[in-house]
Formats: C-alpha cells, structure tokens, sequence
C-alpha cells in the first residue's frame, strides 16, 4: 500500500511509521511526506529514509480551499492508498476531507471525545483527570470528531508537568499509530458510512 504522510512538526509518528515500514510491521511504503512548513524536523527524517518531500507554505495561499486544492493535487499525484495526519496542525476544508473519505487517518492527542482542538495535555491537567490518552481516528469534517480507531490511555500522576504527561502520551502513539496503519495496509481496516470496522467488526 502507499501512504503519504502530512506534518507540520517534529515528526516523531512519522519516524515510528518510517521504521514500521522498514521492519516490515507495516505493508506498505510511504511514498512522500507534505508539511506545511519549511524547516521542520518531519523533513529532516523524511530526507534521511529517502522519502520525497514537499513543502506547501499555508501562507502563500488566499484561501484554505486554494492552500488544501494545492496539498491535494500533491497528494494526488502520488495515488496513495491512505493518507496520515501525523502532527499536521491544519484544519482541513470539507472538499478536502470528503476527496480522501475513508483513507485518511489523524491521531489526537486526547481520550476522544474528550479535548478536541489544541492544548489537551494542559486541559487535563487542569481539570484534574487521573488519565489521559490519544486516540487514532478516520478523519471526517468533525474536527478531531471522527470514528475511533484505537486510544491508548495514561496515568496523570499529581506532581506531573505537561512535559511528562506530553512524553508519557506520545511514547504510546508511538506504539498504537503505525499498528492501525498496519491493520488499514493489511485491509483489516475500513470506514463505511461514518463508522469504523476492523475485521468486519464495529469498533
Ligand atoms: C502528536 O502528539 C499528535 O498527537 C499531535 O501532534 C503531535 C505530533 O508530534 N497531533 P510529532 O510531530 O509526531 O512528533
């Protein structure tokens, strides 16, 4: 199968991917990486296991349909299997979600549908929850809103800063992102009408 990948950031689930691919856990290649930022350190990796890579700068746009019809005409030309949101910090135009309907994957970082949007860590911590996660999930026009995947959950101990909670969190999407893009590449995985299906089983 191939996979493209968009970032915006460090890329540390971009890696994770990268060596799942490598290692075979994952059948499928990543076939280029988009961010829309230049310099970020996702490039960095990208570069370094012989991926293409674009950049597509969000400011050079009007318009976000004009910036995601520029993206998908990137993504297009590589004719993926599955699309991967994977720290891409953009929100994304309806005619661009229902172009990858069902192929496209994000991973967020909270106990869906608990915490959408930004700053989760520091919202949980604030609100005093003994736990928190994050959750991958088939992309729909809901902002972070579409059918869970697979959440993975931690302990928010009382003496913690964000950064350990940060850490404790993205070490686990580490682990549960490249196996769900694993189950898709092996077709185990599918979305039909808004609800997510593994083995023909709802999730
Ligand atoms: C992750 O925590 C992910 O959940 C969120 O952004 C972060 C990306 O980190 N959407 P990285 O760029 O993969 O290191």
């Amino acid at each position: 199968k191939k996979i493209v990948v968009l970032v915006s950031g460090s890329g540390s689930n971009l890696q994770a991917i990268i060596d799942a691919c490598h290692t075979k856990q994952i059948n499928g290649q990543i076939v280029a990486v988009i961010s829309n930022k230049a310099d970020v350190y996702a490039l960095e990796r990208a570069k370094q296991a012989h991926i293409a890579t674009h950049v597509i700068n969000h400011q050079d746009y009007s318009s976000r349909e004009a910036f995601d019809q520029m993206v998908a005409k990137q993504i297009d030309h590589y004719q993926p299997d599955l699309i991967v949101l994977a720290g891409y910090m953009r929100i994304l135009s309806a005619d661009f979600v229902q172009r990858y309907i069902g192929k496209m994957l994000n991973i967020h970082p909270s106990l869906l549908p608990k915490y959408p949007g930004l700053h989760t860590h520091r919202r949980a911590i604030e609100a005093g929850d003994g736990d928190h996660g994050t959750t991958v999930h088939f992309v729909t026009e809901e902002l972070d809103g579409g059918p869970i995947v697979l959440q993975a959950k931690v302990p928010i101990f009382s003496n913690d800063e964000e950064s350990d909670v940060i850490e404790r969190v993205i070490a686990q999407e580490h682990q549960i992102y490249p196996l769900v893009i694993k189950w898709f590449c092996d077709n185990r995985l599918e979305m039909r009408d808004g609800k997510a299906y593994l083995d023909h089983k709802p999730i």
